[in-house]
């Protein structure tokens, strides 16, 4: 199955995917790697894995459907079946959800429904939360709220800063990811309402 990696920074999600292919773990192959910010360090990485990246500058599109309507077609070029946002931080337009409609997933560094937003730790943090997480979800037409697919729970130490809690919330986002994207590949997951079952 062919899928692609929307990113707009680190990429180190992108990353645990490519490994997880190239160990034969995910049986799928990314079409290509595509990034609104042409500095994003995820456009080295796939470079080097090999994988061809795609760079849009959102400058240069009227409106976010332009700018999305040149995704879809780019997928659809390239046979695409699962769309992987792995840390774009984009809101996608409701043409986009509608073209690929439980087809889109997503990782948030929270145990969704909170801590919603760009800033899913922080929040956590200052909300004195003591468990937090990440959540794989669908995309649907709002913010962090299409159906969930899969969680893992990170506690949260009383002398965490924002950077010890991440790093812990990525090693979870590194196992639930593939873990989350093998099970789509795979045909593995059953969507009825909001609820997502496993086979
Ligand atoms: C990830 O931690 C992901 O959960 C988060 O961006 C990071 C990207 O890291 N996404 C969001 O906050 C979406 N609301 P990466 O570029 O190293 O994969």
């Amino acid at each position: 199955m062919n899928i692609a990696v929307l990113c707009s920074g680190n990429g180190t999600n992108l990353q645990a995917i490519i490994d997880n292919i190239n160990k034969g773990y995910i049986p799928a192959r990314i079409a290509f790697v595509l990034s609104d910010e042409k500095k994003a360090f995820a456009l080295e990485r796939a470079r080097k894995a090999g994988i061809e990246t795609v760079i849009l500058d959102k400058k240069e599109y009227k409106t976010r459907e332009d700018f999305d309507k040149e995704i879809v077609e780019r997928l659809k070029k390239r046979d695409v079946k699962l769309v992987v946002l792995a840390g774009f931080m984009r809101l996608l337009s409701p043409y986009f959800i509608r073209e690929y409609r439980n087809r889109i997933i997503n990782i948030h560094p929270a145990l969704l429904p909170s801590f919603k937003g760009s800033h899913g730790v922080k929040d956590a943090l200052d909300h004195g939360a003591k468990v937090t997480g990440v959540t794989v979800h669908f995309v649907d037409e709002n913010l962090d709220n299409g159906p969930i697919i899969l969680q893992k729970a990170v506690e949260i130490r009383a002398d965490d800063t924002e950077e010890t809690l991440l790093e812990r919330l990525h090693k979870e986002e590194h196992k639930a990811y593939p873990e989350a994207i093998k099970l789509f590949v795979e045909g593995k997951i059953k969507i009825e309402g909001r609820k997502v079952t496993i086979r």
